[in-house]
């Protein structure tokens, strides 16, 4: 394709998306954050900044190669086993960020011979890795068990695959744990979940919204499940939990993995800090939980649309992109880090909020006094 004309398309298509308020622009958050997964606010952490500085000393700037060619080191091992012990899963293996690690583990697990059952609000790395891998991808309806189950019968495909998210991103809502767990055996499906929202925020000691509804007796008998290091933990990254076999053939197979330079030793070096931070952090938890809670009541007062959420993640829904980028200035000129998020990352527009264990009451009392009246 001549560049030039590439050029061209796509100036056509910025402009459109900028009359229809739905131009994207790179801003610095200031303010009190609303907005960031930092859930239990450790990025500013002393304890956590000193042991990614301490992860430098001992281990330099980079890892500079693939895990299986040079980038390997023992502090990748010790976060794996203080992140299995933490969520009891069998093993882990830790990957560069939760993209790669939904892209990787999908295209590598699934081909044209499988069907992928997927919710369909589902994050945009399992779509995409459900597009790379091949596979038939079939949607069912956002945390409907009974659709899913139609689907299941329906299927033609020996080898099927369910994935969805734990606590949904943009709707702060659960998925049925244990009944696609349920699905997964009945179907002899493989079952993949999303943990990025729940680690560090529900469950024992923080140890994730599958501990907290399986426990330790039955969160194995999940295949493979995802967690981030870049949301509650406060740093980035994030580790795939699974049986020995699935991280053997991980490690053998997933290409996200294997063509690409290992992450950061000194930050895998400060993953096991950011856990026994997190442990300790029970009352914070309840605190973003009650605080979230009057959040939603303060919403329905204020005649706001109801949403599903029942986590730290609220949504405030708007009726269209032109209102909510407006409400969503108006919070920042006003000190509040708030965005608006808008098609395609979700079809109805909306703030979304998240609570930190720093967010006050009287930040919240700011917000809704900011939020127009519909
Ligand atoms: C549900 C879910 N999965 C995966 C990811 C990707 O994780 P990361 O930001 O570490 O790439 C996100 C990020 O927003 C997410 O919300």
């Amino acid at each position: 394709m001549n560049p030039s004309n590439f050029f061209q398309k796509a100036s056509t298509i910025l402009e459109s998306l900028k009359k229809d308020f739905l131009f994207r622009i790179l801003e610095i958050p200031s303010g009190i954050d609303l907005s960031s997964n930092d859930y239990l606010s450790l990025t500013k952490h002393p304890k956590l900044i000193a042991s990614v500085k301490e992860g430098l000393d001992l281990y330099g700037a980079g890892s500079g190669a693939s895990r299986l060619v040079s980038g390997h080191r023992d502090s990748f091992d010790t976060a794996e086993k203080a992140c299995s012990e933490w969520t009891g899963t069998e093993s882990a293996l830790m990957v560069a960020n939760g993209y790669a690690a939904n892209l990787g583990l999908i295209s590598c697990i699934a081909n044209a011979k499988t069907e992928i059952f997927t919710d369909r609000l589902n994050h945009a790395s399992i779509l995409d890795g459900v597009r790379l891998s091949g596979a038939e991808k079939t949607y069912y309806k956002h945390v409907n068990l009974n659709h899913l189950e139609e689907l299941l019968q329906k299927s033609k495909k020996r080898e099927k695959i369910i994935v969805s998210e734990t606590v949904f991103s943009m709707d702060g809502d659960f998925a049925p744990i244990e009944d696609l767990l349920y699905l997964k055996k009945r179907y002899e499906a493989t079952l993949i979940l999303d943990d990025a929202h729940g680690i560090g925020v529900f469950g024992d000691q923080g140890s994730g919204k599958i501990f907290e509804v399986l426990g330790k007796d039955k969160i194995r008998e999940v295949d493979f499940i995802t967690y981030t290091s870049g949301k509650a933990l406060g740093l980035e990254g994030a580790w795939i939990g699974t049986s020995k076999i699935g991280r053997e053939f991980l490690i053998n197979k997933m290409r996200t993995f294997i063509y690409s330079t290992a992450p950061l030793p000194a930050v895998a070096h400060a993953v096991p800090t950011s856990i026994s931070l997190l442990k300790t952090m029970e009352n914070e938890r309840k605190d973003i939980l009650k605080k979230s809670e009057q959040l939603r009541k303060r919403l329905d007062l204020k005649k706001y649309p109801k949403s599903n959420s029942q986590s730290q993640i609220v949504p405030v829904l708007f009726p269209s992109e032109k209102s909510v980028l407006d409400a969503a200035q108006l919070c920042r000129n006003n000190g509040l880090y708030v965005k608006a998020i808008r098609p395609p990352t979700v079809t109805v527009p909306r703030l979304r909020i998240s609570i930190h264990s720093d967010t006050t009451e009287s930040t919240l009392e700011k917000l809704i006094s900011l939020l127009p009246e519909f």
